[in-house]
């Protein structure tokens, strides 16, 4: 009986085969189950010589079939691990991610403000109609709310309805409603309005500019924005102030800097053609006051840029569209080390 079933456990290639044998010999109805069972029959003295020997056979069996057992698993391991190998040798690629254009393009800015001394405000993504155009001195009703292109929410309980920010400039009303004068600040972040084209993205950044002190004047503004563009482009950039019109500044203005194409590429500087790059003007007595500032003894400028535009041209890209595509190629290629 032993050989018998020690020839079946060898030969027993798979774990459930194995298995089928411990049921035949040592199961319930197993044959050497059946052979103890057959003791009872026996005499004293067949038991004495009987009984330990099939207790000897079952433990013998049960070693062998636990042996065979551990031979196998081990075999089933290895063809695991063998078909699941890793090839060591195939390169995984750059783990790290790339700061994007913009989060860069907006720390260079933060940079070259804070060497003028400005450092950096922030406001809410979400804003109410009060900070985003009210106290920006846009009338209730003025048509230049329907021009931002506004995102509005849903009206609240209360029937209040907040907007997507469509500029940083109620930044500005923030910072003039929770600090005192000297004011010196930018604040960079997003913007949203409801435009979608080769140059307009719904969802864009800007970077606002405010300064408000005793005895400020459009000279100041200049100065700044003129040292500013050419630190930005890191060139002597050429610029003009041309008049426009903001209902939070008066008087208004755009700066355009000078271009030229260079092939595909555009070089800022120098050339024939002008750009427009910012708005900016001196804040108006209207906001001044909305922000509880005496317009008599403060005065101040602020500006404001798109930072998805300066990146564009600061770095040579072709589509603002890319920008915010997502695509991982074009992220690593304009994308910056952190
Ligand atoms: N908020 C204006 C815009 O989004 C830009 C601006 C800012 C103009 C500050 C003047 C002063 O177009």
């Amino acid at each position: 009986v032993k050989d018998k079933f020690a020839a079946q456990i060898e030969a027993a290639s798979e774990l459930r085969a194995l298995d089928d044998i411990r049921v035949s010999a040592l199961g319930k109805k197993g044959e050497i189950s059946a052979m103890m069972a057959g003791l009872g029959k026996m005499s004293i003295e067949e038991k004495k010589v009987m009984g330990p020997a099939l207790n000897g056979l079952k433990r013998d069996i049960a070693a062998l079939i636990e042996a065979r057992k551990t031979v196998l698993e081990d075999a089933a391991l290895d063809a695991a691990l063998a078909s699941e190998t890793m090839d060591m040798s195939l390169p995984v690629g750059r783990a790290a991610g790339t700061l994007h254009p913009v989060q860069q393009v907006m720390e260079e800015m933060a940079v070259i403000f804070s060497d003028m001394g400005f450092s950096v405000a922030e406001g809410p993504d979400i804003e109410d109609d009060f900070h985003n155009f009210t106290a920006l001195n846009f009338p209730p009703g003025h048509p230049a709310r329907d021009m931002h292109d506004t995102f509005f929410m849903k009206p609240d309980a209360d029937g209040e309805q907040k907007v997507l920010r469509t500029h940083t400039s109620p930044v500005q009303i923030r910072t003039m409603l929770s600090e005192k004068p000297p004011i010196r600040i930018i604040a960079p972040g997003r913007t949203y309005r409801c435009d979608s084209d080769q140059t307009h993205t719904p969802m864009f950044h800007q970077v606002e500019g405010l300064v408000i002190d005793k005895g400020i004047h459009m000279g100041h503004l200049k100065g700044v924005l003129m040292d500013f563009v050419s630190a930005f482009f890191e060139t002597d950039v050429d610029v003009q102030f041309r008049p426009h019109h903001f209902p939070f500044t008066e008087p208004s203005a755009e700066m355009d800097v000078r271009y030229e194409r260079d092939g595909a590429a555009i070089k800022i500087g120098t050339g024939e053609s002008w750009m427009e790059i910012l708005g900016c003007g001196m804040v108006h007595p209207n906001v001044l006051r909305a922000c509880n500032l005496d317009p008599d003894e403060y005065q101040g400028f602020a500006f404001g840029m798109g930072v998805d535009r300066l990146a564009m041209l600061k770095y040579g890209m072709p589509d603002l569209r890319d920008m915010f595509a997502g695509d991982t190629r074009w992220l690593s290629h304009y994308g910056f080390d952190p």
